[in-house]
């Protein structure tokens, strides 16, 4: 399977996948929005492909998306994995990748969408957090959910610490839920929910 990974920084769940190493899965490109991103360099390094397409550039965001769109189809993926990207995407663009679309969100979904995550989770109280894998849809952070990582919240806790224990769990349940989707193992019913298969 051919996957594409779009990253807008540091890339380390981007990197994360990469080291995985997945039978079956190919890292076909890695896209940034920003020409800086260090992901970028990572890639390369790889002999992965790299794309830098600078949003900046673009009047809006119809224009940036469309742009996009095209730099990823040029490689055919079965799945586009956000990891990081930083970007709010058009209705269209969804659309045109729905049900291969996967994104990564530092909250236990539906708590906390949006930024800032580990700060609300802090400022809430809650005694458990964690990180999402889920399929994108035109709502931001609400789609199907495919995993989640749950993550203790300890009395001392600042955003550095509480999003170093998360990111830790990123970085498992991503590459799993990459390597069910190259399995053939994930469903996304028409209720919206995501059902995983046992392995042969
Ligand atoms: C991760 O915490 C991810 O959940 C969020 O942004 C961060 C990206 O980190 N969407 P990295 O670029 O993968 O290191």
């Amino acid at each position: 399977k051919s996957i594409v990974i779009l990253v807008s920084g540091r890339g380390s769940n981007m990197e994360a996948i990469v080291r995985a190493a997945i039978p079956g899965a190919r890292i076909a490109a890695v896209i940034s929005n920003r020409p800086d991103a260090a992901g970028l360099a990572f890639a390369a390094a790889r002999g992965i492909a790299t794309v830098a397409i600078d949003h900046k550039a673009y009047a809006d965001r119809a224009g940036f998306d469309t742009a996009l769109a095209a730099a990823i189809d040029a490689h055919q993926p079965d799945l586009v994995v956000l990891a990081g990207f930083m970007r709010v995407l058009t209705d269209d663009f969804v659309r045109h990748y729905e049900g291969r679309l996967i994104n990564i969100h530092p909250s236990l979904l539906p708590s906390f969408p949006g930024l800032h995550t580990h700060r609300r989770a802090l400022e809430t109280g809650v005694r458990v957090h964690g990180a999402t894998v889920h399929f994108v849809t035109a709502t931001l952070d609400c789609g199907p959910i495919v995993i989640q990582a749950v993550v203790p919240v300890h009395a001392g806790d600042d955003e550095a610490t509480l999003s170093a224990r998360v990111l830790e769990q990123e970085h498992r349940i991503y590459p799993q839920a990459v390597r069910w989707f190259v399995e053939g193992r994930i469903a996304l019913g028409a209720d919206a929910r995501v059902s995983v298969a046992d392995a042969d």
